[in-house]
């Protein structure tokens, strides 16, 4: 080992010093101040050193250009928005084509015309409903006999004849009688439109005239308990009958 001059003095004047009595420790603060490097010629290099302490954080950098990313998909519409106001009144539209108004008018005459037959023919309808709602139909000369299955009194079956704009049937000959007759089924008895309760035994038609033609049963009139009315049996036959018995057929002639 190759030591330089001055260090060798030192050695020396140390181990001079140690065998005198000096304290050495006194003189180490100089011996640790005196730097290695300036003693001695140099050796070879140490390993690297651990890494500084980071530096203190720089500053703000300038605002860089605007980058050129991909656009991205458009958004849902927002909410609508508050109703604006009322706009000023526009300027007047180009006057119509000549005829117009006359085409309407010719229009509504003829809406007017239609709801007219609509009323007619509503009418037909309600008149026609009423005729087929007869039950029995049968037809005589210019007669027709009709019924609608009701069982009634004498008042009320004059009522629902003349309300459908007839009258309660009456047989003026034979011919009439029979085909009166057919309407009625087994047991059936009906009303005739005549009655004596206004003289006893004097049977009027409901205009008021006489009785021209008849067909009683024998024994009959007899005014049982008091009888002005007629109803007609299932055999053709007439009896005079209570006015408020509410079994006999109702039929009407037209
Ligand atoms: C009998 C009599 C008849 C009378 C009737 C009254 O059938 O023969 O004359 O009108 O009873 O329910
Ligand atoms: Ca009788």
């Amino acid at each position: 080992m190759h030591l330089c001059q001055p260090f060798k003095a030192l050695v020396l004047a140390m181990a001079l010093m140690m065998a005198s009595g000096v304290d050495i420790n006194k003189h180490e603060e100089n011996m640790n101040s005196c730097p290695v490097i300036q003693c001695c010629a140099p050796g070879t290099n140490g390993l690297p050193g651990r890494d500084g302490r980071d530096g203190k954080e720089g500053p703000k950098g300038e605002k860089g250009d605007q980058g050129e990313g991909l656009r991205g998909l458009q958004g849902f519409p927002g909410k609508a928005g508050p109703q604006g106001t009322k706009g000023d009144q526009g300027p007047q539209g180009e006057k119509g084509q000549k005829g117009e108004s006359a085409t309407f008018d010719s229009l509504q005459r003829q809406v007017t015309a239609l709801e007219k037959n609509i009323q007619t023919l509503q009418a037909d309808i309600s008149r026609h409903q009423k005729f087929f709602s007869f039950r029995w139909v049968k037809s005589v000369g210019k007669k027709t006999f009709m019924s609608t299955g009701t069982k009634d009194s004498f008042e009320n079956g004059k009522s629902l004849c003349t309300k459908a704009g007839g009258g309660l049937a009456c047989p003026h000959n034979h011919a009439e009688n029979t085909a009166l007759r057919e309407i009625l089924k087994d047991s059936e008895q009906a009303y005739l439109g005549m009655s004596d309760v206004q003289t006893e035994g004097k049977f009027l038609y409901l205009n008021g005239r006489p009785v021209t033609y008849t067909n009683w049963e024998t024994g009959e009139p007899n005014n049982d308990e008091n009888e002005d009315c007629v109803a007609m049996y299932d055999n053709e036959k007439w009896n005079d009958i209570d006015c408020s018995n509410s079994e006999m057929l109702i039929i009407c002639e037209f």
